[in-house]
């Protein structure tokens, strides 16, 4: 499987000036590295806040100007730079935005779909597929005039989701793409984004909704506070004891159908010196409070957390 995605040691962080010229940088997301092969959906699962969007941002190349970022994204092994990733966004890289903001209030909604053509003709044919997508999340052709005041909060996301795939993209981000969602469309949405799977296309299914990601993607990553702490396959996600960092054990038994059993507090805010797990952790070991854990390759699955770390320790 040839990667389309890769996202290696990224970091982003913010500058801002706290009463006149204090100067005080946050990071929010901490060498993250995760990627995506070709007919593959991995899904990022974290809580609120946690970097999400900005790693979807960072991809697009629409980070606020305030941002500084360190680290390497590639896309079909090409080092995604600006220049790059704006040739190829709306294209083979299109994103559906978490907001309704991101739709411009002075455009048509079909227009804004359609986006830019060199003529007439591809005008045409695109306007067909706008228009095929855009019926099939019932969205009718009244729809196809309005602004996007005019919009209501679910019709605003069926236009952001049809106008990702009118694109037609090889790798798709999709930003929380179902909350607020009727049940029909929410299905609807999760079989387009298998259906990309299908073609061979790549998918980073951004979300806090765990059963989103377990019925849609291949692969789960899990974020907290700012780092990934785990990826593994969603075959091992439906049984707690073949996920492996604790902090993934208790938000399995968190669901549901385990009982809400999630015990651990508030992630931290700051980037603390050892484990961001380090407090709430129940297998912690003297060293995780002041050292961090490297995201290392456990037998396929990737973890972030020194109880998996015994090969490298020994070497
Ligand atoms: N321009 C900015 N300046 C400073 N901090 C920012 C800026 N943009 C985002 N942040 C901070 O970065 C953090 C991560 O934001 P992000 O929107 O990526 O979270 P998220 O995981 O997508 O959350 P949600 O699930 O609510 O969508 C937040 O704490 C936010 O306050
Ligand atoms: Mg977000």
């Amino acid at each position: 499987m040839e990667k389309l995605l890769e996202v290696n040691n990224l970091s982003i962080s913010f500058t801002q000036y706290v009463q006149g010229l204090n100067r005080h940088d946050t990071k929010v997301i901490s060498d993250l590295t995760i990627d995506v092969g070709e007919g593959e959906i991995v899904a990022v699962l974290g809580s609120s806040g946690s970097g999400k969007s900005l790693l979807a941002h960072s991809i697009l190349g629409i980070l606020p100007y305030n941002s500084h970022v360190t680290g390497e994204i590639k896309y079909k092994g090409n080092v995604l730079d600006q220049e790059l990733k704006e040739k190829l966004r709306g294209k083979e890289i299109c994103l559906i935005p978490q907001s309704v903001n991101f739709l411009d209030p002075l455009m048509k909604v079909s227009e804004q779909a359609i986006g830019e053509c060199k003529d007439e003709k591809e005008h045409a044919e695109k306007k067909i597929r706008q228009r095929e997508i855009f019926s099939k999340y019932g969205l009718d052709e009244s729809v196809d005039d309005l602004y996007p005041f005019e919009l209501s909060g679910g019709m605003a996301r069926k236009v952001l989701l049809s106008t990702a795939l009118v694109g037609d993209p090889n790798l798709l981000i999709a930003d929380e793409p179902t909350p607020g969602l009727d049940a029909k469309s929410v299905k609807e949405t999760i079989e387009d984004i298998r259906n990309l799977k299908e073609q061979g296309k790549g998918v980073l299914l951004i979300t806090h909704e765990i059963d989103v990601a377990l019925k849609t993607a291949d692969r789960i990553a899990i974020f907290y506070s700012g780092y990934v702490i785990e990826i593994n396959t969603v075959e091992n996600f439906k049984n707690v004891d073949n996920v492996l960092h604790p902090y993934t054990k208790a938000l399995i038994n968190s669901l549901p159908k385990n009982g809400f059993n999630l015990t651990e507090g508030v992630q931290p805010l700051e980037d603390l010196p050892g484990c961001p797990y380090w407090e709430n952790c129940p297998v912690r070991l003297d060293k995780c409070k002041d050292n961090k854990p490297e995201l290392v390759d456990h037998d396929g699955i990737m973890i972030r957390c020194f109880n998996f770390e015994e090969v490298n320790d020994g070497a």
